[in-house]
């Protein structure tokens, strides 16, 4: 018998030849469309040592079981599955870091990229003509020809929105489809946001040019089985994207969004003590009191909706989320009260002293909310 587990690392037989592909694939409810594409990988990749990674967000129809299965009959496939987490982003980052080969590939799980282009995008990377190549459907010979007239104007537009105000140059940065050298990768990848659905866009916006890159078309293709996890409010993710590239990370969409939701709550709150005032003749106390509290129920709602859109409360945690966000308003309020008198006391300007509260309260709101009601599980 021998056990190679207690040989000196010298001799150790190696198990294959060296790696030289790490293809990632982020999946969510995939599971018809995962076998197909791992067999065509193979067929694409005569030759090369490659292995693929599926990143699996704990999809509902179990393409986690389907990977598991195809990687027991094959060990070149591996299954990250990820549980109580979700976004394209993140599981394409971590599936790139749980890899090792020199250079990784991502490629969606639903047959729309074109596979037959990863041996030539490999060969340009291994014979150093390039650190990143791009499977573009915006240069001579690539196109998006599944893509209705509507997602084709707002690829568009967002793709020359990214553009002008990240500086970035490539004609294709929201391509989900690219490949890149892992050592340039890992240099940057602390700076890339887990979060939204661009990270091709993330990677050459961090880069700042530093990457030497070439674009290969390739035609976008229709999906094979499933839907589109894409929905209107990927629009968010992408403003939240260029907005924290632009500002080095110091302004989040978040922030911006849970004060936007408070300026509405605002609204919310004077309608509601005037209806309380006039409609039903409660006692000024009484009616502040349901403005409140309906404000408070509304942002609650909002932030559930739009802010933390990616954490959404659900069932009974909505109830637990809102009696939670209850109480850091509430203490919120304090603080904002607290601040607004003591900077009225320095200085007896009513509308400074306002405004450092109302900041108080919402920093204190935002702060607060992120940690308990809406906390990473
Ligand atoms: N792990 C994980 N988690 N995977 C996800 C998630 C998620 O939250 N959301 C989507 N995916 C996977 C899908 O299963 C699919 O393999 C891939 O990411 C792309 O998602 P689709 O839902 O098919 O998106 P699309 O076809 O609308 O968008 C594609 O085209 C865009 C270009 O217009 C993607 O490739 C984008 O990256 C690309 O920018
Ligand atoms: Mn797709």
């Amino acid at each position: 018998m021998t056990d190679t587990t207690i040989m000196p690392p010298q001799v150790r037989p190696r198990a294959s030849q060296p790696l030289q592909l790490s293809v990632i694939v982020p999946t969510f409810n995939e599971r018809d469309n995962v076998a197909t594409l791992f067999h065509r990988i193979d067929k694409a990749l005569p030759g090369v040592v490659w292995e693929a990674i599926f990143v699996d967000d704990n999809s509902p129809d179990g393409t986690w079981d389907v990977v598991r299965q195809l990687s027991h009959d094959d060990p070149r496939a591996r299954c990250v599955r990820r549980i109580g987490r979700r976004g394209l982003s993140g599981a394409c980052i971590e599936g790139i870091l749980a890899s090792s080969a020199p250079c990784v590939a991502v490629i969606d799980a639903d047959l729309q990229h074109d596979e037959t282009q990863l041996a030539k995008m490999l060969g340009l990377i291994e014979r150093g003509e390039a650190e990143l190549v791009v499977g573009s459907r915006y240069v001579e010979g690539g196109s998006a020809d599944s893509f209705n007239r509507q997602r084709l104007g707002a690829s568009q537009f967002a793709t020359a929105l990214a553009k002008r105000a990240l500086g970035v140059a490539i004609a294709d940065p929201m391509s989900g489809f690219f490949m890149i050298r892992r050592d340039k990768f890992e240099q940057i990848a602390p700076q890339l946001s887990i979060q939204g659905f661009k990270i091709l866009l993330d990677i050459v916006a961090t880069a700042r040019g530093e990457l030497r890159t070439i674009e290969i078309p390739y035609t976008f293709g229709a999906r094979l089985h499933g839907e589109s996890k894409l929905d209107s409010m990927v629009a968010l993710d992408f403003l939240g994207l260029v907005l924290a590239k632009l500002t080095n990370d110091t302004v989040s969409l978040r922030f911006l969004l849970f004060a936007m939701v408070g300026s509405i709550g605002l609204i919310v709150h004077l309608a509601a003590l005037y209806l309380a005032l006039e409609a039903f003749h409660l006692a000024f106390a009484e009616a502040q009191a349901i403005g409140a509290l309906t404000a408070m129920t509304s942002n609650f709602l909002l932030n559930n909706f739009l802010t933390y859109r990616d954490q959404r409360l659900k069932g009974f945690g909505i109830l637990r989320g809102l009696l939670l966000f209850y109480l850091v308003c509430g203490v919120g309020l304090m603080a904002n009260v607290g601040v607004a008198f003591s900077v009225y006391d320095q200085e007896p300007i009513w509308w400074l002293a306002g405004a450092a509260g109302a900041l108080m309260g919402v920093v204190w709101n935002y702060a607060m909310s992120g940690l308990f009601v809406w906390r990473k599980r």
